[in-house]
Order: C-alpha cells, then sequence, then structure tokens
C-alpha cells in the first residue's frame, strides 16, 4: 500500500533538507521505543526530530494497517458513511487521511492529541490537501474527558500500548460513549497488541456493541497462545523511509491487531482468513476465523467450483461470504 499522492508529498516536503544521519538515528530511537513499549512518563514523540522520524518511518505503515481496517469495514457494512469522525491520539492525523481516503463524505474530524509538536506537524500536512474540517485538540485522553457529541466513526490507533494498563478501560468506556456508530481500535500485530484488542473486544461487547470486523462472530476468541490474532499489510518504501532505516528492500510487512465494534450489526458476517493463504495448483488452504466461533484450516481444490475460485482470490485479512467456514 502507498501513501495517498497528497500525504506522500506533503510528507517528503516536510522532511526535505533534513540531514539524513540525524532522521535515521532518531528513527532507530523511537523504533526502540515502540519495540520495548515504553512508558516512562514521556511521549515518545516530543520533538521535532522525533516527528520528523515518526513522518519517515512509521506514518507508512500505520497509515497502511488503519487503511486496512476501514477497508474491512467497508466491506462489512457498505452502507457506512460517516460524516463526522473522532480520532484520539491522532499523532500526525493519520487516521483522518485513511477515513478521507476510504470514505469521500467524511465532512468534520475532531483531532485529539497530547503531543504540541506532533499536532503542530499535523497542521502543516493537514492543510496541504482537500480534507475534511479539521479540528484539533491538546488533552491527556488518560484523565482529561472526551467532550464533544457522539462521532459517526471513532478511531484509537496505536495508542493503547502507549497508556498506564488502568487508563485503558476507563478511556474505552468514555470512547464508546463518544461513538454514534462505529468505533475502531489498531493495535501493533505483537502478541501483546493482539491481547489488548482481545481486553478491549470483550469489555465494548459487554456494553452491548456488536463486532464488525475482523471476527465473523461476538463469541470468545477460538485462538490460544502462542498463536494471535493478526494481519500484515505490505507498505511501500520511499527512498527517504529506506535511508532512515538503513534498508534495501522496498517495502516491509506491517503487523497489526485490529477490531471494530459498531451499534449496528453487520449485516452479513463472512469468514475471515487469519493467516496468509497456502496456494499450490489447483489447491488452497485458508486458516479461517467462521461465524460459528470456530477457528481451523480448511482446504479447497477445484471440484469446490465457485468456492474455490473465490478463495483462490483471497488472502490473509480477507473476508469470506458465507458458503465458506
Ligand atoms: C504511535 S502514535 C499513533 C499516532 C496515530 N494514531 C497513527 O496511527 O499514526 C501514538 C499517539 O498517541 C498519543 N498519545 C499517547 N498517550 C496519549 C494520551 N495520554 N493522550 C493523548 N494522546 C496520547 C501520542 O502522542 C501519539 O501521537
Amino acid at each position: 500500500m502507498e501513501l495517498p499522492p497528497l500525504l506522500r508529498r506533503a510528507v517528503d516536503r516536510a522532511l526535505s533538507g533534513t540531514a539524513l544521519a540525524d532522521l535515521a538515528a532518531a528513527a532507530a530511537e523511537l523504533s526502540g521505543r515502540y519495540r520495548e513499549e515504553r512508558r516512562d512518563g514521556r511521549l515518545h514523540v516530543g520533538s521535532d526530530r522525533e516527528a520528523l522520524a515518526y513522518l519517515a518511518v512509521r506514518l507508512p505503515a500505520t497509515y497502511a494497517a488503519v487503511r486496512a481496517s476501514f477497508a474491512a469495514i467497508a466491506q462489512a457494512r457498505p452502507d457506512f458513511a460517516p460524516r463526522t469522525a473522532l480520532d484520539i491520539g491522532a499523532g500526525p492525523g493519520t487516521a483522518v487521511w485513511a477515513a478521507a481516503d476510504c470514505w469521500p463524505d467524511l465532512a468534520d474530524a475532531l483531532l485529539v492529541e497530547a503531543s504540541p509538536v506532533f499536532r503542530a506537524c499535523g497542521e502543516k500536512l493537514v492543510a496541504q490537501a482537500p480534507l475534511p474540517h479539521v479540528t484539533w485538540r491538546i488533552a491527556d485522553v488518560a484523565v482529561d474527558a472526551i467532550d464533544c457529541a457522539p462521532r459517526d466513526l471513532v478511531t484509537l490507533a496505536y495508542v493503547l500500548n502507549e497508556l498506564a494498563p488502568q487508563a485503558r478501560q476507563p478511556l474505552l468506556a468514555r470512547l464508546w460513549q463518544a461513538t454514534a456508530d462505529t468505533l475502531v481500535i489498531v493495535e501493533p500485530g505483537t502478541p501483546a497488541g493482539w491481547q489488548r484488542i482481545l481486553a478491549a473486544r470483550r469489555q465494548l461487547i459487554e456494553s452491548g456493541a456488536h463486532v464488525i470486523a475482523p471476527c465473523p462472530h461476538a463469541q470468545a476468541c477460538p485462538l490460544l497462545p502462542p498463536d494471535w490474532c493478526h494481519f500484515a499489510q505490505r507498505v511501500a518504501r520511499s527512498r527517504v523511509h529506506r535511508q532512515a532505516k538503513g534498508a534495501e528492500v522496498p517495502w516491509e510487512d506491517e503487523k497489526f491487531s485490529y477490531v471494530a465494534v459498531a451499534r449496528r450489526p453487520a449485516p452479513v458476517a463472512g469468514a475471515r482468513v487469519i493467516a496468509p493463504a497456502r496456494k499450490a495448483s489447483g489447491r488452497v488452504t485458508l486458516k479461517l476465523c467462521c461465524a460459528d466461533g470456530s477457528a481451523g484450516n480448511q482446504l479447497l481444490s477445484r471440484r469446490d467450483g465457485e468456492l474455490f475460485k473465490r478463495a483462490w482470490r483471497s488472502d490473509w485479512g480477507s473476508s469470506l461470504l458465507p458458503g465458506l467456514g
């Protein structure tokens, strides 16, 4: 997945003139903090240098994960056309770009962010595109009230892991109250990220939410550690991205876990492909999470006709309409 051209251009403009060695050093420090999930009382991005490193090496990946999650919601709920959005822990505004790309009717977004540096950086990006009307608010969402009328689309992307564990449940309760229609939570696709998504999923189901994606059911997750539910999105690396990471390969795979819940159920819940499809001539094996709450491998061959064709076209993360699983 590529960044939308206008975002790509705005990011390139923000990064132009930055000394590459400094960007690479800042990117390495930032990646280290994220990998360790360090919570030492300071925001990971508190300086211009860190914000630029984020734009170079993290924004393309978080954008891809958020956009892929939105695509799954749009597939499950083709009639969903949010006009208002609330993004918590907005960073440089990643989710509003992805939402505008997915849902052209989006008209107004409120972005809540703790870091003034990130806000300043995001404001510059947003000013360079005909995005929905955007309002930024500086707040600490662990303690501050979310003071707004419920919004159609509420997002919390790559934020739960930065909050103290005791702050997560109350925040999710406030976010659900602020959700008029759909709430999406995205986390890194690690076992720890999946556990946070599982806890959020349980809490929201208990609050009356309907699961829209990726799970085709609201029963307990059938996966057990060391397995975990996650997906991957291939991300194109720009030249500066490669240089900042000291990487040769022009792409990377961003692993992510997510859950989308809504006030109304999705019309049809299809089985979800939860691992890379294994395809050989005339046969495809899919690991599926199914509407009856089970998960397992399913082998299809040419003899399965239309089902086989659909299975062949699918891959990790796809939803297959009933008939499979
Ligand atoms: C990894 S970034 C994700 C940014 C963006 N959502 C994305 O997907 O690219 C996490 C964001 O959460 C923000 N954040 C962390 N703790 C916060 C808090 N207590 N209140 C508000 N924002 C917070 C950080 O400043 C940062 O912008």
